[in-house]
């Protein structure tokens, strides 16, 4: 369905998330039909540029990333002629007035911040004091949004002196992931699995998103950062709320984004023996992390482990372990239930232990799989064995399934059409800074070392004993 008729520009328009995410994920939205005609793109940067040079830019963007139908040439000049450029002073008077003057009346108007933080107050306020935002304008802000508290609260006053909570759009782009939404459907759809989700039936829940990929290229900013601001703060508190919220009495901005807060402020200061930090190691073959980054001696971590409790009646007593890691085996992200034990054995000590688990998992080879312990085949007796129910949503649903939009495509298409829903509201942020700022505090004034990994690991040993002490296992990294 298409949206209505748009004008977005794109501060920041020269960057590296405009050229890799946000205009390729644009152009496959004009593909696939979604974009009007009357939709329009302008890139804003400081850089000296006419449309022109500003469209080859962009079309050299989307041949790399935008997909087969890059290739097509007639459709990329189509998607080119929507895109224009101006040259901005962000922090001055220059270009704005031009930039007004290419705003229409009657489109819906989005102004993306691909930029530093510290721009984002002063083109809010010019913005507005040029007349380019009126009160349906919407401003779309990308992480890093703060570095703790203070700085995440600050943002959120200099955006609010100007913007209304309802017209600004905090991108986590994993909830614009297809399967990431799919947790909602899946809890809230189907009538299997709720009565289950809860401390009686659950021992505890493990959510992992590893990665392959190193720091470099992107050392100077992720050496301030560190895993847990770059991924536990954001994309994995996100993944935690969705998976212990109650359920929202409709699928609705703020019924959605109350409950996530709920989670956030029942979750408990993590003492930090539950917490492991970790740091990849150099080896024969590649450079570690310190290489990656320029100080030879860096603390921060590329890996963190820990557990955690939601101080709730739904979870009292259930661990939630999350990890995350940079240069580690597989790239993969999952979130596994793992079920208590039957409450009696009918079959006995030899039957051993057998436990159902639900394993969403979120890239790739997206799907869900559910262990279910069955009779082992044969003569043998009865002897039981854990099979999986194991699902693809690609093989389940066929093409469709290939089709989705990435995260980015969609959270772009929710902003115009004004469907907050899949956006963090200001307090959700900091709330969730409010529970990570212990953590890093602590690691600052006990001078915490990260534990070395080596490459191509599942990380630290002792991120595997945070789970052994509990008689707990996690689940092993793989594709
Ligand atoms: C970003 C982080 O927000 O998410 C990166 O800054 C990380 O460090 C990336 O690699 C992971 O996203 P995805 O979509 O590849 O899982």
């Amino acid at each position: 369905i298409p949206v209505d008729p748009f004008d977005l520009v794109i501060f920041g328009g020269t960057g590296d998330l405009a050229r890799r995410k946000i205009l390729p994920g644009l152009f496959r939205r004009f593909c696939s039909g979604q974009m009007p005609e009357e939709a329009r793109i302008t890139g804003a940067a400081r850089s000296e540029m006419d449309d022109d040079a500003y469209r080859a830019l962009v079309g050299e963007a989307i041949r790399e990333f935008g997909g087969p139908r890059a290739c097509d040439h007639g459709t990329l000049e189509a998607f080119l002629e929507r895109v224009g450029y101006e040259q901005v002073d962000a922090m001055g008077e220059g270009g704005w007035s031009a930039l007004k003057a290419r705003m229409r009346p009657g489109c819906v108007r989005a102004f993306y911040f691909s930029v530093a933080p510290s721009l984002f107050g002063a083109l809010a306020e010019r913005l507005k004091g040029f007349g380019l935002a009126d009160d349906d304008s919407r401003v779309v802000v990308e992480k890093p949004f703060g570095k703790d508290l203070a700085s995440a609260r600050a943002l959120n006053l200099t955006l609010a002196q100007h913007f209304d909570e309802t017209q600004i759009y905090r991108i986590d782009h994993y909830l614009g992931k297809e399967t990431v939404q799919n947790l909602m459907a899946v809890r809230f759809g189907n009538v299997l699995f709720e009565p289950l989700w809860n401390a009686q039936f659950v021992d505890h829940i493990q959510i992992t998103v590893a990665e392959t990929v190193d720091v470099s290229g992107r050392g100077g900013y992720y050496d301030q950062s560190g895993a847990m601001r770059d991924m536990v703060q954001n994309h994995l508190m996100q993944l935690l709320c969705l998976i212990a919220m109650e359920p929202p009495a409709r699928f609705e901005p703020d019924a959605v984004r109350d409950e996530k807060l709920k989670v956030i402020r029942a979750l408990d200061p993590v003492d930090h023996h539950h917490i492991v930090r970790g740091q990849y190691a150099p080896d024969d073959n590649q450079p570690g992390y310190r290489a990656h980054v320029e100080d030879p001696r860096s603390r921060t971590e590329s890996f963190v482990a820990m557990r955690c409790h939601i101080s709730n009646w739904r979870w009292a007593g259930t661990p939630f372990y999350l990890r995350t890691g940079k240069m580690l085996r597989a790239r993969t992200s999952e979130i596994a239930v793992v079920f208590k034990d039957a409450p009696h054995s009918i079959f006995g000590a030899d039957a051993g232990r057998h436990r159902n688990v639900l394993a969403i998992r979120l890239q790739p080879n997206e799907g869900m799989t559910l262990d279910v312990t069955i009779k082992e085949p044969g003569p043998g007796g009865m002897r039981l064995v854990d099979v999986p129910l194991d699902m693809s949503f690609a093989e389940a649903l066929g093409p469709e399934a290939e089709e989705v939009p990435d995260a980015y495509e969609r959270l772009i298409m929710d902003v115009i059409r004004g469907n907050q829903t899949l956006f963090m509201r200001g307090d959700e942020v900091e709330a969730a800074w409010a529970w990570t700022d212990p953590i890093i505090e602590g690691w600052q004034t006990r001078g915490d070392v990260p534990k070395p990994y080596d490459a191509h690991s599942s990380g630290p040993e002792d991120a595997l004993m945070l789970m052994h002490r509990d008689g707990r296992k996690w689940r092993e990294i793989r594709t």
